[in-house]
């Protein structure tokens, strides 16, 4: 499946020139229009290529916006608020923008649940997946330090919270605060340097994207069952197949996106921050972006010492553990088989992994004291439990499903079972050349 023999033709005089130049358009055809992917993939597989298009969206977005927003201090609420009122469809920009990141982090969710539910990690698509891993902790960075921007009560309160973090590693610990300030608190230095690290990281993340995809290439993608392309009539050319699939799903997903745009464009907003930032009033609860909320859960949950660790350490070191145990992924799970599909307990302990998630992120958003305190321990716990002993553990006792030999036979057998009246030539090897 590395793309292997091309079938590229070039037809007109210019494409030939092209072509013996540099061949990008062949590069385009064999990896857009020839290229084999299984022919079971479902809606799941999408999320890739709606990811592709709201990075581009966000880039796009923020540029303009870059062109209208002045990163001082002094300055920066009045200029949102003049690209709010004043600049031609400013409020569109800035709202697609603001929108874009939560979507863009919807899409980044479901893309990760999916690799996980299908095994998507495992050899030889470990690095594939790192490289994914690399993509989401950049997003979280770019996340962060674009709400900083507007200078509203939560970006100034959430910057503050978020770099005092990082006072709780010891030795070196203060040095990387005022290092990632410019000083001693968020101030103007913190704003110019979040602003253009905030412009940097999205070039940075289409630049890893391109080897993400380089990855797949070099793999090939999996499919719901788990089970390898063996022959020829496992696969159907990426176009029009996968194309359109694609782009059915990028329409659905970009409706959603309209709505809360045009209809609801504050409802994942803080109010707070339409209040300009003053370092001299705390708000009485600041509350990171809905997509940090289940980190920020388990950041709060660790409240007693753990030996010589005290308790901001150890939430510290559990929230940057959350997310680095996800780069061991590939080899926390010891599972033969690849799919969740074949393997019935794994899927209920996932299952219950994902409402965990959800669970996790509610209780970010709620007060750390009381009975929230006691359900975010047990809540992180079992976030560490799914990693660290339910994925080892049960990939040597679970006894999996019978698979198909094939991903044809499992088409097959599907529609089989499922009685369903198949398309003309459903059965028959597809005919595509790809
Ligand atoms: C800007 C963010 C990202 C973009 C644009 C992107 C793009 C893509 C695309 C186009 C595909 C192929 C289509 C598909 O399977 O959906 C893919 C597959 C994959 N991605 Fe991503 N990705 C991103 C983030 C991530 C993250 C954060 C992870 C994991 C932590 C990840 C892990 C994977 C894996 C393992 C596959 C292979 C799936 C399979 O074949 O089963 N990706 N990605």
């Amino acid at each position: 499946m590395s793309g292997g023999h091309s079938t590229y033709t070039p037809k007109t005089g210019i494409e030939r020139w092209i072509d013996a130049r540099m061949p990008l358009p062949r590069l385009m055809y064999d990896s857009f229009v020839a290229y084999p992917v299984p022919r079971n993939l479902n809606y799941a597989y999408t999320f890739g290529g709606i990811l592709s298009i709201m990075l581009i969206a966000q880039i796009l977005t923020g540029v303009v916006l870059a062109m209208h927003y002045t990163p001082h201090i002094t300055m920066a609420f009045q200029s949102v608020e003049k690209i709010m009122r004043d600049v031609n469809s400013g409020w569109l920009l800035r709202y697609m923008h603001s929108n874009g990141a939560s979507f863009f982090f919807i899409a980044v969710y479901i893309h990760i649940f999916r690799g996980l539910f299908y095994g998507s990690y495992k050899a030889p698509r470990e690095l594939l997946w790192i490289l994914g891993c690399i993509i989401y902790l950049l997003m979280m960075a770019t996340g962060f330090m674009g709400y900083v921007l507007p200078w509203g009560q939560m970006s100034f309160w959430g910057a503050t919270v978020i770099t005092g973090f990082f006072t709780a590693i010891p030795l070196v610990g203060e040095w990387i605060q005022q290092l990632l300030l410019g000083g001693y608190a968020v101030d103007n230095p913190t704003l110019n340097r979040f602003f253009a690290l905030h412009y940097l990281l999205p070039f940075m993340i289409a630049g890893v994207v391109v080897l993400h995809v380089w990855a797949l290439h070099v793999t090939g993608q999996t499919n719901p069952t788990g089970i390898e392309v063996k022959s020829k009539t496992d696969t159907v050319a990426f176009t029009p197949y996968a194309t359109i699939k694609d782009a059915f799903a990028m329409v659905l997903f970009l409706l959603a996106f309209s709505y809360f745009i045009f209809y609801i464009p504050n409802y994942l907003g803080h109010p707070d921050n339409y209040i300009i930032a003053n370092p001299l009033k705390t708000p009485a609860h600041i509350v990171p972006e809905w997509y940090f909320l289940p980190f920020y859960a388990i950041l709060r949950a660790i409240t007693f010492n753990i030996g010589p660790i005290d308790s901001k350490l150890g939430g510290v070191l559990a929230m940057f553990g959350a997310i680095a145990v996800l780069f061991f992924v590939p080899w926390l799970d010891t599972s033969k088989v690849r799919s969740a599909v074949y393997r019935p307990w794994f899927k209920l302990f996932f299952w219950l992994f994902a409402a965990n998630a959800i669970f996790l992120g509610w209780l970010g958003s709620r007060p750390a004291e009381g009975s929230y305190v006691v359900m975010a321990q047990l809540a992180t716990l079992y976030y560490f439990a799914f990693f660290l002993v339910i994925m080892p553990l049960l990939g040597l006792i679970e006894t999996p499903r019978r698979l198909p030999n094939s991903i044809t036979e499992a088409v097959l057998e599907k529609n089989k079972a499922g009685g369903a009246a198949m398309p003309a030539g459903a059965t028959a090897a597809p005919d595509h050349k790809g």
